[in-house]
């Protein structure tokens, strides 16, 4: 049984402007409704560097014998480490789709991890690691 570690990004754009605690909320809602308790470990995450894109959501398998605190660890560079999905975009109405389809599953939703606005610029991250993208037109 392969688990997941779900996580919502509750940075300054996804959080601030796009309120992704409601996406973490329908998040758990969602694993508790579809009784993936055991299959998915939910967790928040400050800025993947993707803003524009937000409300992002990262899907990663947790490889067996993995210990939190390599989790934490792995969390200093999450997009990099084997297997993980950034979702973008995502919206409240969606994450039932991810729990079921990706977590329980093991079926990614490739279209929903290139949801990327036509104006994007390359550099998400300034120099000082805060986020430097413009803000997302509403
Ligand atoms: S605020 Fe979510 S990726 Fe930067």
């Amino acid at each position: 049984m392969t688990r997941y570690h779900v996580v919502v990004c509750r940075g300054p754009e996804c959080g601030g402007m796009r309120e992704s605690a409601k996406v973490r909320t329908a998040m758990q809602g969602a694993i508790t409704d579809q009784a993936a308790g055991e299959r998915a470990e939910l967790d928040d995450y400050s800025c993947f560097g993707r803003c524009k894109r937000g409300v992002n959501v990262l899907v990663r398998p947790i490889p067996a014998g993995e210990t939190k605190d390599q989790r934490r660890r792995l969390m200093l560079m999450p997009t990099s480490a084997p297997g993980a999905l950034l979702y973008n975009r995502v919206q409240v109405e969606e994450v039932g789709r991810i729990v079921a389809e990706h977590v329980l599953s093991g079926q990614p939703i490739y279209e929903w991890t290139q949801r990327v606005p036509p104006d994007e610029p390359l550099a998400a991250v300034g120099a000082d690691g805060a986020c430097a993208l413009p803000k997302l037109e509403r």
